[in-house]
């Protein structure tokens, strides 16, 4: 696959409406709960400019804006998140403090040095040339600035088969990193990493609700997980293969924070 058609499966995959009824608001393990972790060692305060990239539906950069007082600019390459996530800021009443655009992570669309912080949740697995993103997070930011990464983790040796097909690319696993690799690829960009955090657990608990609640759309709406191509009888061997691949570590869910040098 092309590095845009990656992206633009990945983009459209999270635009589904069936993503929001399997994941919730928030895309990513751990929820807002280890956002709000990821903030407070980003040690955010209020009227920072920060930039969150791959915004999804806006949730992050909403609560970065309304429990922070950060003024947060979203970035998706959905437009149809990016409409989702300004339509949110609007009905949250957060609209002059939150602004979301449709483009690319791998070109910003923003000038050399203008954030206090960068955050990126669960998606910089994604990005096919993750060291240009790496390198567009850094020359955005101001010499200080931090920046703050919530991602899956892997040992690409190690997966199973049922962890390398197209589903497993737009959940995040096939092409996602170890740790110590995401860490390299900051440190290159300039980006000093300050901390790193495992929370393989966010992953099981994630994996775990999107079982129980694609065993209740079965019964509630069996053609709405139909019409977005969702394959519920492969579903329980990739949760499965993934539940397994957490227990032995191959598979899991970190945090890392990082520091541009001044
Ligand atoms: C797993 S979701 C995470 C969304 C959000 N960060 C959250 O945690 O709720 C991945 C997001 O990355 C976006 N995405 C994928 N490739 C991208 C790219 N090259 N540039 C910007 N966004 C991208 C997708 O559209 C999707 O919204």
């Amino acid at each position: 696959m092309k590095r845009d058609e990656i992206k633009s499966c990945c983009a459209d995959a999270y635009s589904k409406d069936v993503v929001a009824l399997l994941l919730g608001d928030s895309y990513h393990p751990g929820g807002t709960a280890l956002t709000r972790r990821l903030a407070g060692a980003l040690t955010l305060t209020p009227d920072q400019r920060v930039l969150d990239v791959a915004s999804g539906r806006g949730t992050t950069a909403l609560l970065l804006t309304d429990v922070y007082g950060a003024r947060v600019d979203g970035l998706d390459y959905a437009p149809a998140n990016t409409a989702l996530a300004q339509g949110a800021a609007q009905a949250a009443g957060l609209a002059d403090r939150a602004v979301f655009v449709t483009g690319d992570a791998e070109h910003l669309p923003y000038e050399d040095g203008l954030f206090d912080a960068v955050v990126c949740e669960c998606a910089l697995c994604t990005f096919p040339d993750k060291a240009q993103a790496a390198a567009e997070f850094a020359r955005v930011l101001k010499p200080g600035g931090r920046v703050g990464i919530t991602d899956v983790t892997t040992d690409p040796r190690r997966l199973p088969p049922e962890l390398l097909g197209p589903v497993a690319r737009i959940a995040c696993v096939a092409d996602a990193r170890p740790l110590d690799e995401y860490a390299g690829i900051l440190a290159r960009v300039g980006l000093r990493v300050m901390a790193t955090e495992r929370h393989d657990q966010a992953m099981l608990r994630m994996i775990d609700q999107i079982e129980a609640r694609l065993n209740l759309l079965r019964i509630t709406a069996p053609t709405c997980l139909a019409d977005a191509g969702v394959d519920l009888t492969a579903a329980p061997a990739v949760l499965n293969a993934a539940r397994a691949a957490v227990a032995d570590g191959t598979l899991g869910y970190a945090l890392l924070t990082a520091v541009k040098s001044p």
